[in-house]
Order: structure tokens, then C-alpha cells, then sequence
């Protein structure tokens, strides 16, 4: 109880942290292929649209990893760990550019939902500072899914 949480209420929010974290890279993979695969005659602003969205999944993956180890517990990080406590789907097919987009779009959608449930859980728990970074989480990928679904 050093924090006012119980051990309890900090492993329900590190685990569910754990699962967005999970998410988060997964959705950073699949943003980072877009990066490199998309074609299209607007690809550089494409490129450059990618870029942006993946680095900042980058540091918001180090922010929720961190966030676990605060919270006291241990971040597994492996391909596998991911791959299973990922919600989104992974395929390594080629696809077309629109189909590209439509699957980010849904990845942002699963990730903004999987994001408010978490944060519901954090709000009960009375964990400020982890419902401060899910309510960061969801802001900046409701505001990538817009930006996305003006490619469709
Ligand atoms: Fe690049």
C-alpha cells in the first residue's frame, strides 16, 4: 500500500497496460510497413504521414513499458508476448495501398476501445497518472484514425 493502491489494483492496471502495450506495438509494426510498402503517386506524403504516426508509438511504447515498472511489476518483451496479448490482426501478405490504410483504421478503432476499457479499469483503481496516459493514448489515436480515414 506504499502508493495508496492495492497490490491487486496495481497488477489489474499493469497487466491491462501490458495489453495495450502489446497492441501498441503491433499497430507500430503495421504502421512502419506501411512506411516501407506503400505505392501510389501519393506516396511521399504517405511515407511521411507513417513516419509520424510510428514514432510517436514509439515513445508511447516506452511511456506504457515504464508505466508497468512503475506500477512495480515486469514488462515481457518479445515477439511472441505481443503477438499474444495483441488484439489486432497480423498478416503478412502484400495488400493494396487502400486496404494498407483500412487495416490501420481498424487497428486505431481496436486500440481506441481496448484504451477506453483500460482506462475505466485505472479510473477504479484511482491510478491518476495511468488514466492521465490512457486518456493521452486515446486522444492522439482518435486523432490518427482521423487523419487516416481521410485516405479512404
Ligand atoms: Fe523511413
Amino acid at each position: 500500500m506504499q502508493m495508496g493502491m492495492s497490490k491487486q489494483g496495481q497488477e489489474l492496471v499493469a497487466k491491462s497496460l501490458e495489453a495495450l502495450l502489446a497492441d501498441t506495438y503491433t499497430l507500430y509494426l503495421k504502421t512502419q510497413n506501411a512506411h516501407w510498402n506503400y505505392v501510389g503517386k501519393d506516396f511521399y506524403s504517405m511515407h511521411l504521414l507513417f513516419e509520424q504516426q510510428y514514432q510517436e508509438m514509439a515513445e508511447a511504447i516506452d511511456e506504457i513499458a515504464e508505466r508497468v515498472r512503475a506500477l512495480g511489476f515486469f514488462v515481457t518483451a518479445s515477439f511472441p508476448a505481443f503477438q499474444k496479448k495483441s488484439t489486432l490482426d497480423v498478416s503478412e501478405k502484400e495488400i493494396p495501398p487502400s486496404e494498407m490504410i483500412e487495416d490501420l483504421v481498424t487497428g486505431h478503432e481496436k486500440v481506441i476501445c481496448h484504451a477506453r476499457k483500460l482506462c475505466q479499469v485505472a479510473e477504479n483503481e484511482k491510478d491518476g497518472a495511468s488514466v492521465d496516459l490512457l486518456g493521452r493514448r486515446l486522444g492522439t489515436h482518435e486523432k490518427f484514425l482521423w487523419m487516416l480515414k481521410n485516405y479512404l
